[in-house]
């Protein structure tokens, strides 16, 4: 079996290829590493067959619609996940085939009401129902510690003690445990009344997960991260250097315009020498009375350089061609002492 663990953050996805057949199978993809995933499963001759989501995660990101958008395999989650984009759903105890590997399911609710672990050969994908000396939290939208309960102490755990261990999280940088090595050490599972460690669960006073909100709208809706929005306008749109910029001010015939998107304010407190001023939110209203003549060379540019791409990728959209974004925002023109005007010039 081909076998790799790609670490990000705190997050664990695993790639898993066969090696006759070259069938792979990726478990909880992570969205920043996309490319890696692809290039990983390249470098091994494989087909990456299935992506797998073991929950709704609450933390990050799933990459599974993207790629699967991207690569044509379907996701596959618990049936009771509530992303449309899940191709395949699965109940408790049923089998996923990818060449020779052979991949259980088993629901375990809990952490999650959609969780689920998947048994392969010596090893089990816990996602977050158990982690390295931890177990997933049961505060979040539809956890519940009655059921992480009984998913550990009446199914998982029941798993041969030598059975390996990989979750979807650690963060002190292990890669695997045992289950018999979790029953021994795990201090979450040292609580054995059901009560008790409903009791523990309930009183872990965890804050909430950064991203909470965002990472629940778009892994259960397969809605675009904001990330995503910024990544997808700066595939389409090329970039100009500040310096670049700042050489090109110096000479004596402008051929450009420079685009500032911010709001009035922002921008009559410092801009860009002749910057002229559409700020994004009236882009599309004022575009053919502001910028008539679509040949023209524009740079974009804002406090931060992500609206200005955001605004590049529109005008390119609008069929402005020659529209560049400023690399870095008018914060980091200030920051490097390049010249600034005050005086008003809204278009
Ligand atoms: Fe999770």
């Amino acid at each position: 079996m081909i076998f790799e663990q790609v670490v990000t953050g705190g997050c664990q996805s695993y790639l898993l290829g066969c090696e006759v057949t070259r069938a792979a199978v990726l478990v909880d993809p992570e969205i920043s590493q996309i490319d890696r995933y692809r290039g990983l499963a390249s470098q091994h001759g494989l087909h990456i067959r299935y992506l797998i989501d073991t929950h709704t995660h609450a933390d990050h990101f799933s990459a599974a619609d993207e790629l699967a958008m991207a690569i044509g395999a379907p996701v596959v989650m618990h049936r009771l996940a509530a992303a449309p984009y899940a191709g395949m759903r699965l109940d408790d105890g049923d089998t996923l085939i990818a060449g020779e590997l052979r991949l259980k399911a088993l629901h375990t609710p809990g952490h999650t009401r959609d969780s689920m672990c998947l048994v392969m050969a010596d090893r089990v994908f816990t996602g977050d129902t158990l982690l390295i000396g931890g177990t997933g939290r049961s505060d979040l939208p539809t956890g519940d510690p009655h059921a992480l309960y009984e998913s550990l102490f009446d199914k998982l755990l029941k798993l041969p003690p030598q059975t390996l261990v990989y979750p979807a999280h650690d963060y002190k940088g292990r890669t695997h445990s045992t289950i018999g090595a979790e029953i021994a050490e795990n201090p979450r599972l040292a609580v054995k009344d059901r009560a008790a460690f409903v009791a523990m669960m309930q009183n872990l006073n965890l804050s909430a997960p950064t991203h909470l909100t965002e990472a629940l709208r778009t892994n259960m809706s397969g809605g675009k991260t904001v990330a995503q929005l910024l990544s997808a306008a700066a595939a389409k749109v090329p970039f100009m250097a500040q310096d670049e910029l700042r050489d090109r001010l110096g000479g004596n015939t402008r051929d450009l315009v420079i685009l500032d998107v911010r709001e009035k304010d922002a921008f009559e407190a410092a801009h860009l020498p002749g910057a002229v001023h559409l700020p994004r939110g009236q882009l599309e209203l004022r575009v053919n009375a502001e910028l008539p003549d679509p040949t023209v060379r524009i740079i974009t540019c804002c406090e931060f350089g992500k609206i200005s791409t955001l605004a590049a990728a529109t005008l390119r959209e609008l069929g402005y061609g020659r529209v560049t974004a400023l690399d870095g925002g008018v914060s980091a023109w200030r920051e490097a002492g390049f010249p600034v005007e005050k005086a008003n010039a809204d278009l």
